[in-house]
């Protein structure tokens, strides 16, 4: 077998068998498959898909790339959370606390941006000091001692997985149905879970802009959840606009710690409630959904997340004072309003438009080796459904410079849309 014959039979469509795609990442892990021919088979994958069988096989070649860990010695009931992107997703950071502080041990292995979507990493690497990248050791014992871990893929989990997401996300091949479910489940095997919780985001900022498509990849990574005896439940969220007040990585840390005292957008709140709920519910503690909600709101205004939060943030090395007064984060040097030029209701705020003005701005990557910058971002004022006034402010750009200010006022103008109708939202679509 050869790599040229694996890329030419993806290339005219054809199936690859189990054997082909095990060696395609084994070759790629160990670097005996080049970037360049990587990333003809991704392209041929992401424009020709593949079938079920092929996206399982996929999906444990990745998983089977690296270490699989196993956290029975914590518990038996282990729930993980992976969200498939979006714009403003700052979910995890209030998220995962909530449900430490119920006494459910959570461990999570996040990503950095991929395409226009935030990543996790990039918003936890805003805290001076606070380390992403620990061995598995000290991961499994912050989780036992301090009920919560959140790292990178820096250990050997899922190694294929790091190497094709980072390879995606500079060849334009993140929004690939069966890349996208081999991606995260091989993630969430080899993070040891026992049970899934996936937000499988659907609208103009997330991969799967159709609620058809959002509900088959849905059904895909429930199929491979069951295949590998993890309990998988989906709820299928609203991705439309961004997600909350800011976008950017420091930004997002500041309004996940306002939400964990309890000052949370209603659209964040209903997302964390309604997977909180559900994860709260896998774990075994907490079978009624409809109690877990109320706990889970209470979590967020009785202090117990936030303390939850400083406690990862102390125990993996951040500077703790940060979160205790976000005035410590240093702010980007220009911060530009941007007006309205009308007066009516948002009808449309396009977060895969305000996704591609974040990129232009720093806060992802064009090129895999590009450095972000934590400060740079957005804070939307007025969102879809609000009444705005003429030269009222919609939102505000936090720039590194004044010709990237000016040149991202004008996209994020270009992502609304102000007319006379007011909009009622919807952010959970459904339970899967
Ligand atoms: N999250 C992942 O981990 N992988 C993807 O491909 C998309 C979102």
């Amino acid at each position: 077998m050869n790599i040229l014959e694996v890329i030419e039979k993806k290339k005219i469509g054809q199936e690859l068998s189990k054997e082909e795609i095990e060696y395609f990442v084994k070759g790629y892990t160990n670097e005996e498959i080049t970037d360049y021919q990587a990333a003809a088979l991704i392209m041929a994958i992401c424009i020709n898909g593949m079938t079920q069988d092929e996206i399982v096989s996929l999906t444990i070649a990745m998983a089977n790339s690296g270490d699989i860990l196993d956290l029975s010695e914590i518990s038996d009931h282990i729930v993980d959370k992976h969200s498939t992107g979006g714009v403003g997703d700052k979910v995890t950071l209030i998220l995962l606390p909530v449900i430490a502080s119920f006494g459910i041990p959570v461990g999570k292995m996040s990503g950095r941006g991929l395409g226009i979507t935030g990543g996790t990493i990039d918003k936890l690497e805003s805290i001076p000091g606070y380390k992403t990248n620990i061995s598995i050791d000290e991961f499994k014992r912050n989780i036992k001692e301090v009920g919560i871990s959140l790292i990178s893929q820096t250990l050997n989990l899922a190694p294929a997985d790091k190497k094709i997401y980072a390879l995606r996300d500079t060849i334009s091949c993140t929004n690939s149905m069966p890349l996208i479910a081999s991606s995260i489940m091989s993630k969430k095997i080899a993070a040891g879970a026992n049970a899934i919780v996936l937000d499988v985001t659907c609208g103009k900022g997330a991969f799967m802009q159709e609620k058809d498509s959002a509900k088959k990849l849905a059904k895909l990574m429930s199929l491979i959840g069951k295949l590998a005896k993890r309990e998988t439940v989906c709820v299928l969220t609203n991705m439309d606009e961004p997600l909350g007040k800011a976008v950017g990585n420091s930004l997002e840390v500041i309004e996940a710690v306002d939400a964990l005292n309890g000052k949370i957008e209603k659209d964040v709140e209903e997302v964390v409630v309604t997977l909180a709920s559900q994860m709260m519910k896998l774990s075994g503690k907490y079978p009624n959904v409809i109690d877990n909600k109320k706990l889970v709101s209470e979590s967020l205004r009785n202090g117990k997340a936030f303390e939850k939060f400083k406690e990862l943030v102390k125990r993996q090395g951040g500077d703790v004072t940060y979160i205790e007064n976000t005035n410590k984060f240093e702010k980007a040097p220009i911060i530009m309003p941007v007006l309205s030029e009308k007066e009516g209701f948002v009808e449309e705020l396009d977060a895969g438009k305000v996704g591609k003005a974040g990129v232009l701005l720093g806060i992802g990557r064009i090129n895999k080796e590009d450095s972000i910058d934590s400060k740079v971002g957005l804070i939307f004022e007025k969102k879809i459904g609000d009444n705005v006034k003429k030269d009222e402010v919609l939102a505000y750009v936090h720039a590194s410079s004044k010709e990237k200010a000016i040149e991202c006022v004008e996209n994020i103008r270009n992502a609304y849309r102000i007319g006379n109708k007011k909009i009622v939202k919807k952010n959970i679509i459904e339970i899967m």
